[in-house]
């Protein structure tokens, strides 16, 4: 529909009024003497043409005042009183302006729902893997504590056997709690990421040493690179820590035997880029987009079977986030994977 301005809507309605208003004085009037007739006539469209618009045009404030109003209880809601509200004055465009608003902040609604729907099948996912890590090793506790209740206490070839793998089983609870805690933690903010000039190659260096252990287990060397070049980067130090312990130990328990892992540093401008890549199973591409989420598994009993909680690699995501910076995983199923994060400058 072709869109006509209000004035000159206005101006037509006032000049079909006073034709009308005109029209009726020239049919009605008896007045013969020359052209007075049409004097009185036009002097008639001219009083009345302009009554009209003053008319309409005092009507049209006092309607427009009020869609002003309903505007800026409209906008009042969409910006939440954070952003002046701006008084354009009538053009007449207050109408569509309303549309608009009320549109938008419809679209706001909807937004809104999606995300607190979403937020809830969230929260209750994640009701349900907590339950569920937990379930595990509480069932076994209360396994290896009936039997030792049933007799097994004074079996002596099982008494202490049930009572270490019952030790083990809260040692399993404890490393998922202490893990929900990080990313509780980290999520609602209450974590501060204290920053410090540090070598990062010292502190790469530190965790493949406290995880000798474990590589040797598999026969997996750990290498870094051989130039032993410092570099330093500002950064939480204990957080790196537990991101490069976190890498490494997940290349250690996903790494093939008699595998390497390799940790090498890249200067990338303001940062210096880290990566700890490791030549075993590797992950599909389908699982790559889901990596970083808590509990997300590529192969859950494996992954439980080497004590992982599938909230590591969540962690690892939140620490560099609150560090402003960002983690990539590229990886080729059989072949290995490459994790790589930035840290600034130091
Ligand atoms: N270096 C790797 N090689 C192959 N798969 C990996 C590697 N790192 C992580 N994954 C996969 O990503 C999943 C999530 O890792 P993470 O969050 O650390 O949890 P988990 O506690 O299972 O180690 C793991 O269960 C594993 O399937
Ligand atoms: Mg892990």
């Amino acid at each position: 529909m072709k869109k006509y301005s209000l004035k000159a809507v206005l101006l037509a309605i006032a000049a079909i009024i006073a034709a009308a208003v005109s029209a009726v004085v020239l049919a009605f009037s008896n007045v013969t003497y020359g052209n007075m007739k049409w004097r009185i006539a036009a002097t008639f469209f001219c009083i009345s043409f302009i009554s009209s618009i003053v008319l309409l045009y005092v009507i049209q404030l006092l309607v427009f005042k009020k869609i002003q109003g309903l505007l800026d209880t409209v906008k009042g809601f969409r910006s939440q009183s954070d952003k002046p509200l701006s008084h354009a004055g009538f053009d007449g465009n207050e109408i569509d302006r309303l549309n608009n608003e009320i549109s938008a902040w419809a679209d706001d609604r909807k937004n809104e729902i999606e995300r607190l729907k979403k937020l809830e099948v969230y929260r209750k996912e994640f009701l349900g893997n907590v339950s569920h890590e937990l379930k595990t090793p509480i069932f076994n506790i209360q396994g290896y504590v009936l039997t030792l209740l049933d007799g097994g206490l004074e079996d002596e070839t099982i008494n202490r056997d049930y009572l270490m793998r019952a030790e083990r089983s809260i040692d399993r609870m404890i490393t998922i709690i202490d893990d929900l805690e990080a990313i509780s933690q980290l999520e609602t903010g209450e974590l501060q990421i204290e920053p410090e000039r540090f070598d990062v190659v010292a502190l790469a260096r530190d965790v493949c040493e406290s995880q000798e252990m474990k590589a040797t287990g598999k026969g997996i060397i750990l290498t870094l690179p051989g130039d032993s070049k410092p570099h330093y980067v500002y950064a939480d130090r204990f957080r790196v820590r537990q991101v490069l312990t976190n890498l490494v130990v997940n290349s250690i328990k996903y790494g093939k035997e008699y595998g390497e892992t390799k940790i090498r540093f890249y200067d990338a401008g303001d940062n210096i880029s880290i990566e700890v890549a490791d030549n075993g199973l590797g992950i599909g591409k389908e699982h790559l987009p889901r990596l970083f989420e808590r509990f997300y598994r590529v192969d859950k009993s494996r992954s439980r079977e080497m004590g992982g909680t599938g909230l590591g690699l969540a962690i690892v995501k939140h620490i560099l986030e609150g560090h402003n910076q960002s983690i990539n995983v590229m990886s080729t199923e059989g072949v290995g994977t490459v994790f790589s994060f930035t840290l600034k400058k130091g």
